[in-house]
Formats: C-alpha cells, structure tokens, sequence
C-alpha cells in the first residue's frame, strides 16, 4: 500500500509543492519490490502460520534468511501497512491477511508475481518502444510463448483478479434454462466457466483459449464439473469457434484488439451462436473512472495495454457501434466487481 500522508504532509506535498511528491512513487516502487520478496520468501505465509507474532530472529530462522536483513525488510512494511510490529515481534495486518494468503479466496498474491515476474520486466523492454514508436516490437502473449512457464504465472494471476468479481459477474450472467451450451473466448485459466457450471447443472461449456494458456489448465477443473467443461486451442480471431452455442463470453479480450479485429471477432462470435444468443463482454471501458484511484487505475490499464499489446481502452459507445455491426442487438451494461471502471456488456443476436 502506497505510504499514507497525514494531514501535514499532504499540505506540504500537494498543496504547498514544498516537498517533492514524486518521493512518494519511490516508495511505491520500493514497496512493491519488498512486498514481492515477502510473496517470494514466504514470509506472510509464515506469520500467518506462526500461533504469535515472530521476531525476527525467529522469522529469518523460519524463512532461512539474515536477521538483519528481515528486521530491515519487515519495519519498511511496517510503514507500508503490510506487517504491524509491537515489542519488536511483527505480524499480519488485517490487508495483508486478505489479499496476500494463499487461504484467502481474495489473494492477489500471483497477481503481484505476474507484474513483478512478467509485466514490469516487459515493460522494462517495450515502454519506451511503445511511446515513443506508438507500438511494443512484439506482444506480450508472443513473448509468453518463448517460456511456456510465463504462460502459468500469467494464468494465474489474470484467476487473481477474475476471483474478485467472479461471484458478481456470475451473478449477473443469465443462462437458458435446459441443455445450454457456453464458450469462454479467451477463457484462459476458466474460472468464470467453472462457477457457471457449479450454478448451472444443465450448462456445458468449451473454453477457447491459446495453445500455450489451454495447457496450463490442467487440472484446474474440478473434478464436480469436469465432464461438463471442454478446452479447445486455437486463435479466436482465425480459428473455428465452434457452433450453436447459448451464451459466449468474452470477458478481457475486447481491451486487446483494433476496432477492426473486435469486430470481427464479433462476428465469428456471432456466427457461433445458436439463434437468440448471447455475447456478454466483461472490460474496462473508458470515461467510466470519476474518481482519484479508478481515473488512475483506467490510464494505467492504458499505458500498459499500449506496452504490452498495442492496444487500449474503448469507450461504450465504440463496442456498442461494433456490436450492432457485427449483428447484435438490445445492448446492455452492468457495472461490476469493488472499483469502478468495470462492466459488463451484453447483446442478444438478431
Ligand atoms: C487478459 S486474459 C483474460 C482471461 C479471462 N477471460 C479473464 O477475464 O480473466 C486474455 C486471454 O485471452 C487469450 N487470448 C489472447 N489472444 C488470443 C487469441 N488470438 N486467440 C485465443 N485466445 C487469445 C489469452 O491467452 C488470455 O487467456
């Protein structure tokens, strides 16, 4: 968490201009490396499991690390709202404990390991290219292929994020009743697809992904519905999606393509759907960010869809027209998940 200034602080950063805010992003960045080696070392696992807060000598003891070095490392996150420190023994504050233990169903932990491992190095390469050519030299799914092994490490962050809103978006998704078949379009580690299924004892549903994201899968599916959910591999914006289905989803795809390639897409979707069907798009769509954190959350998602796939936020009014072009109608958006900027959009073949 970025340091919180107090009230003296902000006046003399923000208002006054008489000490240099951009220290702040300093310790941002430092933060976020100290956090990743906390994620790296298991240190809030072990906290967790420690039955009273630990020293840090019996930290380091636990982790097999310097004394020293866990003392330094643990009192700047003490002042990061990560650890709380009394009578020189740290433990857990209530964010850490959830959104960084693995036992929390909201551990964003593999999503700070995907930009600490993946996205930022990526950047290190691309951002410049990015600004300063108006494109990366390549994509970042194109690099994933060069390592299959990044391809699970971004699997898993990008269920990081979708187990925030996968309760909401499930909620919001309707079904047909009787036999109904889904395709996920891009469905990557599939959780969405899996909890549809969990709902829906009647839904068969086929995720359609990348070669390299379908193998990751694995056994990601559990066992309760695993007859009921199929892979299939292929490039969504050349490849046979298959036919007659219900319901397809396309839920952080939109965000990655040029206004021709979307609808396109929209159209092989369409083309894949029984009469009557359903597209439902998930994204973040631009003009939706009204206040500090999700205006900056929607320019960061921006700069980093430039760097990492050419590419960028689209307003509703872009999809909407692409949509009706592609031959959908009765078009309808539903905000989801804690922070604004997110919705889904959804549209009834004609
Ligand atoms: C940002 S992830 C979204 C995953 C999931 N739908 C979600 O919302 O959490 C985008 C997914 O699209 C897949 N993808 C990107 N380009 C693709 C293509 N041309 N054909 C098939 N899948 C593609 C990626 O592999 C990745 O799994």
């Amino acid at each position: 968490m970025p340091v919180n200034p107090n009230f003296l602080e902000r006046l003399v950063l923000f208002r006054l201009n008489k000490a240099p805010a951009p220290m702040l992003d300093l310790f941002g960045a430092a933060s976020f490396e100290a956090v990743s080696l906390a994620l790296d070392l298991g240190l809030f696992e072990t906290l967790a499991d420690a039955e009273t807060p630990l020293t840090a000598a019996a930290l380091a003891d636990r982790i097999d690390a310097h004394p020293d070095g866990i003392a330094t490392l643990c009192d700047f996150l003490v002042t990061e709202g990560y650890l709380a420190a009394s009578d020189g023994s740290y433990r857990l504050t209530g964010m850490t404990e959830k959104w960084l233990l693995t036992t929390s169903e909201t551990n964003m932990g593999p999503w700070l390991t995907f930009w600490n491992e993946l996205v930022f190095p990526f950047w290190e390469r691309e951002l410049e290219t990015a600004v300063v050519e108006g494109e990366p030299s390549q994509s970042i799914y194109e690099w994933f292929d060069e390592e299959p092994a990044r391809w699970e490490t971004a699997q898993a962050g990008f269920r990081a994020t979708a187990s925030l809103l996968v309760d909401d978006v499930t909620d919001a998704v309707s079904v047909p009743d009787g036999n109904a078949r889904l395709v996920d379009v891009g469905g990557g580690h599939g959780l969405y697809t899996i909890e549809l299924c969990r709902r829906h004892p009647n839904l068969t549903a086929t995720i359609f992904d990348l070669p390299g994201a379908v193998e990751t899968l694995g056994d990601e599916v559990p066992a309760e519905v695993a007859d009921r959910v199929r892979t299939r591999a292929g490039d969504y914006l050349t490849d046979d999606l298959g036919d007659g289905y219900d319901v397809a989803l396309l839920f952080n795809v939109v965000h990655a393509h040029d206004p021709a390639e979307n609808t396109a897409l929209f159209e092989r979707v369409a083309d894949s759907l029984a009469p009557n069907g359903r597209i439902v798009l998930l994204d973040q769509w631009e003009g939706s960010g009204r206040t500090p954190v999700s205006r900056a959350g929607l320019r960061f998602v921006a700069l980093t869809y430039l760097t990492t796939l050419d590419a960028t936020v689209y307003t509703h009014e872009e999809v909407t027209s692409w949509l009706r072009e592609a031959g959908f109608e009765d078009i309808t958006r539903r905000s989801v998940g804690p922070v604004a900027g997110q919705a889904l959009v959804e549209a009834t073949k004609r």
